[in-house]
């Protein structure tokens, strides 16, 4: 979903948005869940591709002015959720939905009206207060950079952020705080850019994996996942589709390792491909794969939306055979 800034109403231009929509296989009569609502880009397309029922859920609270748009334009086929994914099964069932029968997509990641408001404290671009929460709710990013000692933020830097050089910049980061505590966005990034240095050359800033570790902390994103995806194998009726975008690539492995086994895929060591385990009786095989290779944005799109560059779409269908599976 991209904010186009040249207006005063928030134009969204989901990601994959054609691909989501053909691998959703959006249908008269079923019933969808998009779980991260975002600005809604990908729920309007949802809604009017057929008339559908559509839950969304994002754990965001400023995303009800977008809800309550769609609600006036479909008001018997729409309701938004607040809350977490890592919920689920739970969320929906207070809705009184045990079973989808159409499907359900997650676009993991920020959206871009989170990422350009500095208030936020998302992007190391803007000057801001170091929040990072999604759900605005529990622990800020600031509150993580003063409690963590130096081998904690290495830690969480190196795991999160896949940052190599983890170490220098907690030192850096620990040294600081010994006279000031760290509480702007433009503070962290200085002291991470001075601790690891910045080659002209590169593109991406040096910030970019210490920020996105750190907001991966905060909003304890990966276990989040996780659990949404399992929940998904209860949730879907056979012949219903998940349809997942992944942003970066911690966030891309647990989707790849939940499909594969619950596709039963192996990995070929030989061919370092996905090869199907054809073994149908393994009670293990819940989805058949949609999507042998990920799915990515043309650059096309790319040219209109720079952020769906990274973004990787990966789909599946629940199997008959386990209509019972609960
Ligand atoms: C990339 S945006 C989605 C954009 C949306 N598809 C659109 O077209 O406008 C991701 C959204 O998911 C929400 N989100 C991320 N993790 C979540 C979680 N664990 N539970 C609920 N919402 C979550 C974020 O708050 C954000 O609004």
């Amino acid at each position: 979903m991209i904010v186009n800034k040249d207006t005063k109403n928030v134009d969204h231009i989901p990601v994959l948005e054609e691909e989501v929509k053909f691998f959703l296989n959006i249908r008269k009569g079923r019933t969808y869940v998009d779980g991260t609502f975002g600005a809604g880009g990908h729920s309007s397309m949802i809604l009017s591709s057929a008339d559908c029922r559509l839950y969304s859920i994002d754990r965001d609270p400023n995303i009800k002015i977008y809800g309550q748009k769609l609600k006036k334009e479909y008001p018997n086929n729409f309701q938004l959720i607040e809350g977490n994914i890592g919920n689920l099964k739970v969320l929906l069932e207070k809705h009184g939905i045990d079973k989808i029968d159409g499907g359900i997509l997650f676009d993991f990641g920020l959206s871009s009206m989170q990422i350009d408001n500095s208030e936020r404290g998302f992007s190391f671009r803007y000057d801001g207060p170091l929040d990072m929460r999604m759900s605005q709710e529990g622990p800020t990013a600031a509150d993580i950079i003063d409690e963590y000692d130096e081998k904690e933020l290495s830690n969480l830097i190196y795991k999160y952020g896949e940052e190599y050089k983890s170490r220098k910049i907690a030192k850096a980061i620990v040294n600081y705080k010994k006279s000031k505590p760290i509480t702007t966005t433009f503070e962290l990034a200085k002291i991470i850019r001075e601790a690891i240095g910045h080659k002209s050359n590169k593109k991406i800033d040096p910030a970019t994996k210490t920020f996105q570790a750190i907001r991966i902390k905060v909003n304890n994103e990966l276990e989040e996942i996780k659990q949404a995806l399992e929940d998904t194998k209860k949730l879907l009726a056979p012949g219903a589709r998940l349809v997942v975008i992944s942003f970066h690539s911690l966030e891309d492995k647990i989707v790849k390792n939940f499909l594969k086994i619950n596709c039963g895929l192996i990995e070929n060591p030989y061919r370092h491909s996905l090869d199907i385990y054809n073994n149908p009786s393994d009670k293990n095989i819940i989805f058949s794969l949609l999507t042998k290779k990920t799915i990515k944005s043309s650059e096309k799109n790319n040219k209109i939306n720079p952020r769906a560059r990274s973004a990787k779409l990966r789909a599946a269908e629940k199997n008959s055979d386990f209509a019972d599976a609960a």
